[in-house]
């Protein structure tokens, strides 16, 4: 089979960015991601998409209607398809076994089931979504039980390793693409047809395959480690604080060797987004459900030295404060989990912000991409807080930097936006309440000349 047909179930971060590129990329192969959210396929289908990504509007518009579609007919999509890529979200269970650890395969699931009843011929099903080890299995006994007589399938793992914010980037010129599949005649011919797709702008060379389980773990593990960094780094960056040492010149050393490399050691708040924190829950309840403690143990402590690092920031912007912000304007600079993208999933301005507001401060919120509706839809979650009418009235969301410092006492860097390197901080600094404080938590601003201004400068990993 040569596939000419592809369809995505789930039109998310992943599903739309990667589909877009492969219909840029294979312009002979249709491609229909679909969705079960009304809203979310209109937004694909309208002038403004529905998460931003810089260079993603360009692909869209180029391809959008020629071989690329977004649609809720999901039934059409899988009977027409030889390929399914299932990019559906796989959060961390909320509730019964495994509640806040394991990852809650719902929709995964839902995915195989409605595959398996719809489908009336053979299909290739491609597990994009972030998965526990041997969820193929699962997946493969939804659809071996339920499946039409004559209809088979193949399984295949194809990990996503997409940062967002550099997406389109990542997709172009992957390290990497990983697919991992059945040992058997049949799954080798499933992963070259796989291969087939990203041979047309990925060398061969940079395309890896493996055993499904391989494939499976390997993005939890590289999820892991990736998070691990951070977390060594932000460990080290309260050595430094206690020192005297400084982190960015501790990164630096050691990054400049061979063995380490210097990326991913920028020390922060702390990491958010969906997925690490998420994927190593997953990982932690894997390792304890094989009786493994001690590995569980091991990564629980990633998460919980981001933990710990979040609420050692707060605490330094309260204690700075004369121990009190009841009362107080803060402005919160970026909302964000990273730069360059609207994605505040886990982010840890919401852990900012929600310390703040519970110990009294009315907080300005400034961020270049994020929506104020979306805003407020994070901080009065009720896992957040208890009264969202108290919250509506301690929070207001501006349109610029300037007009959200305005009158504040202090200025919280939250996300590293490269617009808030560059800002008039001298045109701040005379707007703001004196003593005016600038918290960075990112690391990017120029604290000497914040100093000579007059500001009172606290950040991470380093004494001011
Ligand atoms: P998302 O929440 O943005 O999108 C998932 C979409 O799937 C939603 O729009 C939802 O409505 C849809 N959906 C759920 N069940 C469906 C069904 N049965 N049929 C059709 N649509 C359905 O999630 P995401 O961020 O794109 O992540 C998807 C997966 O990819 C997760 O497993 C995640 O861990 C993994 N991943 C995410 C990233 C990232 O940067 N966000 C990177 C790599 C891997
Ligand atoms: C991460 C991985 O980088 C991707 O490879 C993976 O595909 C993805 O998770 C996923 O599975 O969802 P993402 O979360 O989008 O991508 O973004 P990252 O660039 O990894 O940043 C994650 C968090 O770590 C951000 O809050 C960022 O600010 C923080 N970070 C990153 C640091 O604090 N320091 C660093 O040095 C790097």
């Amino acid at each position: 089979m040569v596939v000419k047909n592809i369809c995505c179930l789930g039109a998310g971060y992943v599903g739309g960015p990667t589909c877009s590129v492969i219909a840029s990329k294979c312009p002979e192969i249709k491609v229909t991601v679909v969705d079960k959210s009304v809203t979310r396929i209109a937004q694909w289908n309208s002038e403004k998409l529905p998460i931003y990504e810089p260079g993603l509007d360009e692909i869209v518009k180029a391809r959008r209607g020629k071989n690329l579609f977004f649609s809720n007919n999901i039934e059409k999509a899988i009977l027409e398809a030889d390929l399914i890529f299932i990019s559906v979200n796989t959060p961390t269970k909320t509730f019964g076994n495994g509640k806040g650890r394991a990852a809650d395969l719902k929709y995964v699931e839902g995915a195989a089931r409605m595959i398996a009843d719809i489908a009336k011929s053979n299909k290739i099903v491609v597990e994009k979504s972030t998965v526990p080890v041997r969820a193929a299995e699962s997946i493969m006994n939804i659809l071996k039980a339920n499946n039409e007589p004559g209809v088979s399938y193949q399984i295949l793992s194809n990990p996503e390793f997409l940062a967002e914010g550099t997406a389109i980037q990542d997709l172009m010129h992957p390290d990497r693409v990983l697919i991992g599949g059945e040992e058997t005649p049949e799954g080798q011919l499933a992963i070259e047809e796989l291969c087939s797709i990203y041979e047309h702008w990925i060398p061969r060379k940079s395309i890896l395959t493996t055993n499904t389980w391989s494939s499976e773990l390997s993005k939890l593990a590289a999820n892991a480690m990736l998070a691990q960094r951070i977390s060594s780094i932000n460990s080290l960056s309260a050595v430094c604080e206690a020192t005297g040492a400084d982190v960015s010149e501790v990164a630096v050393a050691i990054g400049l060797d061979s063995r380490i490399g210097p990326k991913f050691l920028q020390a922060s708040i702390g990491f958010g987004g969906s997925c690490f924190q998420k994927d190593i829950l997953n990982l932690v309840y894997i390792c304890e459900s094989l009786s493994l403690p001690e590995v569980a143990a091991y990564w629980q402590q990633v998460i919980d030295m981001n933990e710990y690092q979040k609420t050692r920031f707060t605490a330094k912007v309260v204690q700075s404060l004369f121990n009190t912000v009841s009362g107080k304007n803060i402005t919160l600079l970026g909302f964000a989990f990273k730069k360059n993208t609207g994605d505040t999933r886990e982010s840890p301005a919401i852990h900012v912000a929600k310390t703040l507001l519970d110990e009294g401060a009315s907080l300005n919120i400034y961020d270049p991409k994020v929506e104020e509706s979306q805003i407020l839809y994070d901080l009065t979650h009720p896992s957040i807080c208890e009264s969202p009418e108290e919250v509506k009235k301690l929070v207001k969301i501006y349109p610029d930097a300037y007009s959200a410092t305005n009158g504040a006492h202090a200025v919280v860097i939250c996300t590293e936006w490269d617009e808030f390197v560059t800002l008039d901080y001298r045109e701040i600094y005379r707007s703001m309440m004196k003593p005016a404080y600038i918290f960075d938590g990112r690391k990017i601003l120029d604290h000497e000349e914040l100093i000579n201004i007059g500001f009172h400068v606290q950040t991470i990993g380093k004494r001011l």
